[in-house]
């Protein structure tokens, strides 16, 4: 699903971009151009970029240490 139709940023875009390791909406900002536009996904983008680093941080909470 598109979150940013401007610069064709979808849901998926935002959750591999927590997975790289973007933490904010700047920070996706400055990789896939989303909220750069008109900046009415900035909300909704931001909500999915939290869940996401949500998820990944429970992920690596996961991971055992050796
Ligand atoms: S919809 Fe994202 S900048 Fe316009």
């Amino acid at each position: 699903m598109y979150i940013c139709i401007c610069n064709a940023v979808t849901e998926a875009d935002i959750r591999n971009a927590a997975a790289e390791g973007v933490r904010n909406l700047k920070q996706l900002t400055r990789l896939n151009g989303c909220g750069s536009t008109c900046g009415c996904c900035k909300e909704p983008a931001a909500e999915v970029l939290v869940q996401a680093v949500a998820e990944e941080q429970a992920i690596q909470n996961m991971i055992p240490v050796m």
